[in-house]
């Protein structure tokens, strides 16, 4: 590490409110990072389309080379035990493993990924292994993709190969990454890859998407016994823009179309009827027939959370709400409102309403408009305090009696941020896309001193 000075905050108090085996890790996934995405036999994804798409991006941006992972991963795996990794939170790209989405896999898809858990226990860091974060095979999305049930088997498949490769070195297994984005910005809003825009085909997907989970789940623990399996779920703090009637409604409306639409099925419950009620209204079930998923079977949960979601009713149609932040509240670089309490209560609301065996913070950090200085030095106070907020509330989520095991920051490295390109940094890391030089930020620094802390 070029810089060992000690940060403006100690750490250490923070640091001593979380029990010694608490896990502190880092969080990234294949598209973002990778880039070699013709190498190896690796087959297209739905990103390499969207992204090779005119006007889907910022500035045209695509994951071709990303951070070149691929390439530099003993650096990055390096990296993150010189800071003090505990755990690495990564996805495998489905299209390197079966470059077609199903049949045969592809030994050298796989050799990459033995290569990387194998690099990552040398060095002490427990690999957590997501199976789905977003780059579905182009080859199965021109059979339908999420929308066609047969992905549940194609997914199931995926996972036997994935766990077969790896199982002997992977205790800690995720199936999906955000559900609820996949479905939702993907293919009913179209700022995401596949770029649909159809409610009723976006229904279908994340129907399929709770059913393909509990295949693969099942087809992971047949394969590999004690195995601890989890999805990370976004769960935002969602809160009304005032005290009205209306604007509350909208906020429950919100919530029980998107977060419970998951969690409920997840936890056994099928999906929650004021959804259903909400989504049929709008017209979103139109020819979708609607069956109680399968539950989930979850060892854990994961908490992807970044902000509060402000909601207000433009009218009392449902949807009809404005998800907007609040004026003059602090914003990070995506114009999020940082709500630090949020992480608590949204911890404490997963923890009260459905009692899961275990749960970790999967994601957490912030985009900043870094300003490097001519080494690559960031003094990203900003996103220094972010983290430290948000951390602090997680203690405050244990001592509250949230079964808490781990914490991932979001990012490792500044990367590919999907519709929006490289023009936004999450990364703890600096990485200089010309030159691909990975710099450790402040905020690096500082948690690097709350993990030995
Ligand atoms: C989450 C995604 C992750 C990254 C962060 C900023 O929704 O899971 O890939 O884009 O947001």
């Amino acid at each position: 590490m070029q810089n060992t000075d000690v940060p403006d905050h100690d750490p250490g108090p923070l640091a001593r409110r979380f029990p010694s085996d608490f896990q502190w890790g880092f969080a990234a996934s294949a598209y973002q990072i990778e880039g070699a995405v013709a190498e190896d036999g690796r087959g297209p994804s739905i990103w390499d389309t969207f992204s090779h798409t005119p006007g889907k991006t910022v500035n045209g941006d695509t994951g071709d080379v990303a951070c070149d992972h691929y390439h530099r991963y003993p650096d990055d795996v390096r990296l993150m035990a010189e800071l003090g990794a505990d755990a690495y939170r990564f996805s495998v790209a489905w299209p390197r493993v079966m470059p077609k989405g199903s049949g045969s896999p592809n030994q050298r898809g796989l050799d990459f990924y033995r290569r990387l858990v194998d690099e990552l226990r040398a060095a002490g860091v427990e690999p957590t292994l997501n199976l789905f974060h977003w780059d579905l095979p182009q080859a199965l999305q021109d059979r339908g993709g999420f929308a066609n049930p047969d992905i549940v088997g194609w997914f199931a498949d995926f996972a036997d190969v994935v766990a077969r490769a790896l199982g002997d070195a992977v205790t800690d297994w995720m199936t999906f990454n955000e559900p609820a984005v996949y479905a939702f910005l993907g293919h009913a809003d179209g700022i995401h890859a596949p770029g649909l825009r159809h409610w009723p085909t976006a229904m279908r997907v994340a129907d399929n998407e709770l059913r393909a989970h509990a295949a693969a789940a099942q087809a992971i623990r047949a394969a590999v016994p004690g195995v601890r399996i989890g999805v990370a779920v976004d769960i935002n703090h969602f809160a009304p823009a005032s005290d009205s009637e209306s604007d509350r409604r909208a906020t429950d409306g919100y919530r029980a179309t998107r977060d419970t639409w998951f969690l409920d099925p997840l936890f056994g419950r099928g999906y929650p009827e004021l959804g259903v009620s909400l989504h049929a209204a709008a017209g979103h079930l139109e020819g979708v027939e609607l069956e109680r998923p399968p539950a989930g079977d979850l060892d854990y949960v994961g908490v992807n959370y970044y902000r509060q979601e402000t909601v207000q009713a433009l009218t009392d149609e449902p949807f009809d709400w404005l998800i907007e932040p609040r004026p003059g509240v602090e914003l990070t670089e995506m114009e999020w409102e940082v709500v630090p309490e949020g992480l608590l209560a949204s911890l404490t609301q997963v923890q009260r309403d459905y009692q899961p065996a275990a749960v970790i913070v999967s994601e957490n950090g912030a985009a900043y408009d870094d300003q490097a200085g001519p080494d690559g030095e960031v003094l990203d106070d900003d996103r220094q305090g972010y983290l430290e907020r948000h951390i602090s509330a997680a203690a405050d989520a244990i001592e509250a009696g949230v079964p808490l095991r781990g914490y991932f920051v979001w990012s490792l490295l500044d990367n590919f941020e999907w519709s929006l390109g490289y023009s936004k940094r999450f990364g703890v890391i600096r990485v200089d896309y010309e030159t691909q030089q990975r710099t450790p930020k402040k905020s690096a620094r500082w948690y690097q001193q709350l993990i030995s802390g």
